[in-house]
């Protein structure tokens, strides 16, 4: 088939002379060589060790250290990692390598999943699809993993073929682990919020989540351009695992600091549906991600909802004459919708919420 191509990624990478649309103002750009940056800004976001803490076990006082940390981090930026969160390292690796094997095959094949206008799942790429000015350096393939259904798999045989059941199966597997760390982590979220262990999992249990797969290319001018712009996550938390290149940044103190990568390790961050939730107590936090010269970055992004009739309300606990209610009701399909109005790449969205 004949698909147009608007730029070739692979010959994009080599090339000293960046696409206008590729290139950030100037305000936005990583301002220094990244290796330089990596040292001076640094963020050392606390570690959770869910198996010393206790978590997995019922052990009062180590849960309390670790709700306590969480809590500490989610009030001053909202990311955390954890450690030792029952995810198996092979499935960590054979989710990795499918996620190497879908970017690197052709333009062609890749476009068997593509991204329909308007839909939130499929393949999208900055390299063949103008979706903004200011184009992040980024290929994606986003799926939706619904608890009650097998749709991860039957997704990727669908998209792509019977050759994609080995991808399916991995990341069908992969979705199920993360659902269950991030109902997990829910209760310890629950708990550091004083608002009860089991809050905020009956609330998020049986949502859909949605989980997306971001390949970075090498780009000769990384210093330009972004490979995701600023932008707070819309949705409950999310639940990152990076590769060891590193790229993550956020903002904080009105400066950007990079992440150290740890393949050990999940990046949890709070979005802007559980700082509603929170009534502003957890922050929703800025962050995008650098791209570099030599090596292709993949991250693995998965996203937990609410289910679409919950209404996201704080519960009472967290509400007196001192903690007003900050934010409306509000239902995930409402906001979404708000969010893609009215999207602001320099706050949460939230914040305009009202
Ligand atoms: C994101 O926040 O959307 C991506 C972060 C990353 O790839 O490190
Ligand atoms: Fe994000």
């Amino acid at each position: 088939p004949n698909v147009p191509v608007l730029f070739d990624a692979s010959i994009l990478q080599r090339e000293e002379k960046m696409p206008e649309v590729f290139v950030w103002p100037q305000a936005d750009r990583p301002s220094t060589d990244l290796a330089l940056k990596g040292r001076e800004t640094e963020v050392p976001l606390p570690i959770i060790d869910l198996q010393k803490s206790g978590f997995w076990k019922n052990d009062e006082k180590a849960t309390k250290e670790a709700k306590d940390v969480i809590g500490k981090a989610c009030v001053e930026h909202g990311f955390f990692q954890v450690i030792n969160h029952q995810v198996s390292p092979d499935l960590l690796t054979a989710a990795h390598q499918h996620i190497s094997l879908f970017f690197n095959l052709s333009l062609v094949e890749k476009r068997r999943a593509q991204r329909k206008l308007g839909e939130s799942c499929g393949y999208a790429s900055s390299f063949t699809d103008r979706f903004a000015n200011k184009l992040p350096w980024k290929e994606t393939l986003s799926f939706e993993h619904s608890p009650s259904h097998s749709d991860v798999r039957d997704y990727f045989v669908k998209a792509m073929g019977e050759d994609f059941q080995d991808a399916g199966n991995v990341f069908k597997e992969y979705c199920e682990a993360m659902e269950c760390l991030a109902l997990g982590l829910m209760e310890l979220l629950g708990m550091s919020l004083g608002i009860g262990r089991l809050h905020l999992r009956k609330f998020f249990e049986g949502g859909n989540s949605i989980m997306r797969l971001n390949y970075y290319p090498p780009c000769a001018q990384p210093n330009l351009t972004l490979g995701t712009g600023p932008h707070c996550d819309p949705t409950s938390l999310t639940l990152l695992h990076l590769d060891e290149v590193g790229g993550l940044e956020i903002f904080i103190n009105n400066k950007w600091h990079s992440v150290r990568p740890n393949t050990d390790a999940f990046v949890v961050n709070i979005g802007d549906t559980f700082m509603a939730l929170s009534n502003g107590k957890y922050k929703s936090c800025l962050h995008r991600a650098v791209v570099n010269k030599t090596t292709p970055r993949k991250s693995l992004a998965f996203l937990p909802k609410p289910a679409y009739d919950k209404i996201v309300r704080p519960p009472d606990d967290l509400l007196d004459s001192d903690h007003p209610r900050k934010y409306p009701d509000f239902t995930w399909p409402v906001f979404l919708e708000f969010t893609q109005k009215h999207y602001r790449s320099d706050m949460n969205t939230l914040a305009a919420f009202q």
